[in-house]
């Protein structure tokens, strides 16, 4: 998507450097930065401490981990070694081993001295393709807004609402859950946004960011407001993004999901999950009792980072001096308060049959 005209995507090879270049995101919304990831190292921490962030980015960065570990030593050693390194940095989001598996799965049966130029066009094609699916759903998704839009009085804005940072700056391009709002504004729909702020880390102001550089009219609400507007009729829709959904349908997302998800059930708000097929994750069914969830640093909820009034960036505590905080980073919602999952091959039910008809080949590998 664009930034104040230039198109960027999250991440890009620098062929120039033999290097990966990302968009530091623990800066945004505030300061746009550019760093090379040049060792597993830096791979690792990219990861982990969230500079780059959302479940198909961390895939697409991890392949191009796989691809440096070939380049350094392409023995299946330094293979399986690379892939638990880069495994560990996130438990959360399936995309990781989604990704890392694809890679082993391709790279093992190459010779080695083939195998750091095939590892690199395979992240290349992990990248593009993950373009290709958001852009597919983008698709699926303008389709629902224009109903609802079809369904308002003429200029009346389609009001969404979406939680958490499932825009192009979790993606490699174009987001899931922002790619149908790209979509319609780009086709003329009227459109608002509800932006959930999303505590603690505020991936909402990466939303609001992104919305306000392709001009999206949207507002930046407190974690708590959606059930509130939801009662007073003025949202029509929630997507969400997702991080892992079971075969059955159970949607894995950033904490805070699931109280929109009661929210939008209590109030008759149809409530979509934008969903890229390498997010599901076939080998799990209950997502309550088998997703393992995330616990971050304490820090990042006894703390808020933003602009300061000098113009700095800068942290402040928000509780009192040895408050302990608690930071489960995700929740699920059950399939039963899904309304549809927006897929790169059409809307279906939050089900096992819905997904299995979408996808019968991974479904059957799975069994
Ligand atoms: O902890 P994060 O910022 O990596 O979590 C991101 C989310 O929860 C997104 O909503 C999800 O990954 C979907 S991204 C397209």
């Amino acid at each position: 998507m664009k930034i104040d005209g230039t198109h960027y995507r999250s991440l890009w090879w620098n062929s120039e450097n033999h290097v990966l270049e990302i968009i530091d995101q623990r800066w945004l919304p505030h300061e746009f930065r550019v760093i090379p990831v040049a060792t597993m190292q830096d791979f690792a921490d990219a990861i982990y401490q969230m500079r780059v962030r959302g479940a198909p980015l961390i895939g697409a960065t991890a392949a191009y981990g796989m691809a440096l570990a070939m380049a350094e030593d392409a023995s299946d050693a330094n293979m399986d070694a690379a892939w638990a390194f880069l495994e560990k940095t996130r438990p959360t989001a399936i995309n990781l081993r989604w990704a890392l598996d694809r890679c082993r799965a391709a790279l093992r049966p190459l010779p080695e001295a083939d195998r750091a130029a095939a590892a690199l066009t395979l992240a290349h094609e992990i990248a593009d393709e993950d373009v290709e699916i958001n852009r597919r759903i983008g698709e699926h998704g303008l389709a629902l807004i224009r109903e609802i839009a079809a369904r308002k009085p003429a200029g009346e804005p389609v009001r969404l609402l979406t939680h958490c940072n499932a825009g192009w700056l979790a993606t490699v391009d174009w987001g899931t859950a922002t790619s149908p709002m790209y979509h319609a504004q780009d086709a003329g729909i009227p459109l608002h946004v509800w932006v959930d702020e999303t505590r603690p880390r505020n991936q909402g102001a990466l939303t609001a960011w992104e919305l306000g550089k392709h001009g999206v009219p949207h507002t930046y609400i407190t974690d708590n407001a959606g059930g509130h507007l939801m009662q007073h009729g003025m949202v029509d829709m929630v997507i969400t993004g997702t991080d892992r959904t079971t075969r059955r349908g159970d949607v894995c997302n950033k904490i805070g999901t699931y109280l929109k998800a009661l929210a939008a059930h209590d109030n008759g708000v149809p409530f979509y999950v934008a969903l890229p097929s390498p997010t599901i994750d076939w080998t799990v069914s209950d997502g309550v009792a088998e997703i393992p969830i995330e616990e971050r640093d304490a820090q990042e909820v006894t703390h808020v980072q933003g602009l300061t009034d000098g113009g700095g960036l800068g942290t402040v505590q928000v509780t009192p001096t040895g408050t302990q905080g608690g930071n489960p980073a995700f929740d699920v919602t059950p399939n039963r308060l899904v309304t549809g999952l927006i897929t790169e091959r059409g809307v279906c039910d939050a089900s096992e049959a819905g997904l299995s008809d979408l996808f019968p080949n991974f479904a059957k590998a799975a069994e």
